[in-house]
């Protein structure tokens, strides 16, 4: 057999490949993780997850904070001012604390960082910083990155049109940002941005915000956003965007056709979607093809078709999300090590972690009424006590099962704190429970998870408290 440097050898230090890494090491591989940032954790901590919800979580207090706002309604009065460097400065060291961890972790681990971009040379090689290393296992772990919009130009240096990274680091608060895009990362920075100030317009080319979760939740974040005070243009195409002095000019005009609008703003956030990263590794120097939409496809246990290459995360199809990326991480390493890994891509949650947040897990309704019969209960935030006493009326929570079976098929919230309530969702259909088997779980009281038991008691009609 031939002698490699390593058993395992991983592209990229995000959240799939770092937990490759780790978990390979654990399993008594000798492991390396080649990363050209200059700091490891992809995407997610340096640029994605943590930075966001580090200017999530202090502009809620912030608003929270202002004149009729949640503090104020609970009695407590103040004059909230805006010390946006510090603000900044937390989030930044927030992604130094997490990213330095993930560093010691891989000490404490012993796997080798191998600091630059690695391009393939053959199947079992490749160069990183001018030196050939060579593993028996390769697992691509690229990630991936901002989706251009054709004819408009991404200048985070320049702060005018930006693309999340641009978005997270803004100096200022604009006065006006147009958000093209009205996803995950639109509605999360559109409201971050909104909550210190700005005047946010997002123009979402569909006709509903949150493609890819259930329609009654995507018509009711609708609904709040409006309230929140977002302006909202759907079923509205961006036909071009120019840069005039400090500011942008936004052509935009309905998706099916009809007259031109132009939207002025001092900040134009461009997230109409990622793009999985492959350009450059020199793929097609191990014969690896890449799917219509530009990703790595690979078998269930994450091997590609290519012996000895494998792939996770962004850079394979499902959802773009660090957990799953994560998950799958932590499956490739122990099928590598010849036990078996498994990913369950049927029960992976997804969260907007804006306020109140969007959570679900599982088949939309109109998927599941798609696949057979099925039974749907829905119970709303508002008479839940905890939510009510907390002053957090918004959304609701909504169980999906089969008609028949009555297994849980989806679930659906929309609470203050639904990314948290939906973990126990997931968990009881990765057990393969039925409504009836939450319904009769003891829930505590008071919190907001009892809405999640009296959704599934509202799936055979039989809630407490409507
Ligand atoms: P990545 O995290 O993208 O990491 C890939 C790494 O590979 C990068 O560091 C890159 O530098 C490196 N790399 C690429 N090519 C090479 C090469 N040739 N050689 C060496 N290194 C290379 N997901 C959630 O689940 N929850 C959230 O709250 C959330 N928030 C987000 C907020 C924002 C603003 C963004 C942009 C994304 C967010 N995501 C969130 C998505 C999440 O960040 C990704 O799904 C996740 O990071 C994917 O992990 P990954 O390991 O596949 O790739
Ligand atoms: P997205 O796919 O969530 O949303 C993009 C939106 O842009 C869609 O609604 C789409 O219809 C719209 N769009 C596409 N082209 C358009 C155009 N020309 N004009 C107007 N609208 C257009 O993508 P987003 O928000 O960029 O996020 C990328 C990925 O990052 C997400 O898919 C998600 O997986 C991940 N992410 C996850 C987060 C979380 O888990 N909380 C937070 C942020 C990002």
């Amino acid at each position: 057999m031939a002698d490699y440097d390593y058993d395992v050898l991983v592209i990229g230090a995000g959240p799939g490949g770092y937990v490759a890494a780790i978990r390979a090491a654990q399993l008594g591989l000798k492991t390396a993780c080649a990363e050209g940032r200059e700091t490891l954790g992809g995407t997610c901590l340096n640029v994605g997850c943590i930075p966001s919800k580090a200017l999530l979580h202090a502009s809620e207090y912030f608003e929270a904070a202002k004149e009729g706002g949640a503090m104020a309604k609970m009695g407590i009065k103040v004059t909230p001012e805006l010390d946006l460097p510090t603000m900044q400065g937390q989030r930044i060291d927030a992604v130094k604390g997490l990213t330095g961890g993930i560093e010691f972790l891989f000490k404490k681990n012993k796997v080798d960082w191998l600091k630059g971009y690695a391009q393939f040379k053959d199947a079992h090689s490749v160069e990183v910083a001018g030196r050939t290393v060579t593993a028996k296992n390769i697992v691509i772990a690229t990630g991936s990155s901002v989706t251009p919009l054709p004819g408009v130009e991404i200048d985070n240096a320049g702060g005018v049109v930006v693309d999340s990274t641009g978005a997270l680091e803004l100096a200022s608060v604009p006065k006006k940002m147009v958000v093209i895009g009205g996803g995950v990362i639109g509605l999360e920075l559109g409201s971050v941005w909104r909550r210190l100030g700005a005047e946010v317009t997002v123009v979402e080319f569909l006709d509903q915000l949150l493609p890819g979760m259930d329609g009654d939740v995507r018509k009711e974040a609708a609904k709040i956003f409006k309230k929140q005070g977002m302006a909202l243009k759907l079923g509205t195409k961006v036909t071009g965007v120019t840069v005039e002095g400090q500011g942008a000019k936004v052509t935009v005009e309905p998706a099916k056709g009809g007259d031109a609008e132009v939207i002025e703003a001092d900040v134009v956030l461009v997230s109409i979607g990622r793009r999985p990263n492959t350009e450059g590794l020199g793929l097609a120097s191990i014969g690896l093809e890449l799917n219509a939409r530009g990703q790595i496809e690979t078998d269930h246990d994450f091997a590609t078709k290519v012996d000895g290459v494998w792939a996770i995360g962004d850079v394979i199809p499902g959802p773009m999300l660090a957990h799953k990326a994560e998950d799958e991480g932590i499956a490739v390493a122990e099928n590598i090590a010849g036990l078996t890994g498994i990913v369950n891509h049927d029960v992976i949650p997804g969260v907007v972690y804006t306020q109140p947040e969007f959570a679900g897990v599982g088949l939309t309704e109109e998927a599941a009424k798609e696949r057979g019969a099925i039974k749907v209960g829905k119970f709303p935030m508002l008479a839940n006590s905890r939510a009510k006493t907390n002053h957090e009326p918004d959304g609701f929570v909504k169980v999906i099962a089969d008609a028949e079976t009555d297994r849980v098929l989806g679930v659906w919230c929309i609470a203050s704190v639904a990314g948290t309530m939906i973990a126990q969702a997931a968990q009881a259909m990765e057990f393969g429970a039925t409504s009836e088997d939450i319904a009769y779980t003891c829930h505590a009281h008071p919190t907001h998870s009892e809405a999640i038991k009296e959704a599934a008691m509202a799936v055979t009609g039989k809630p407490i408290h409507i």
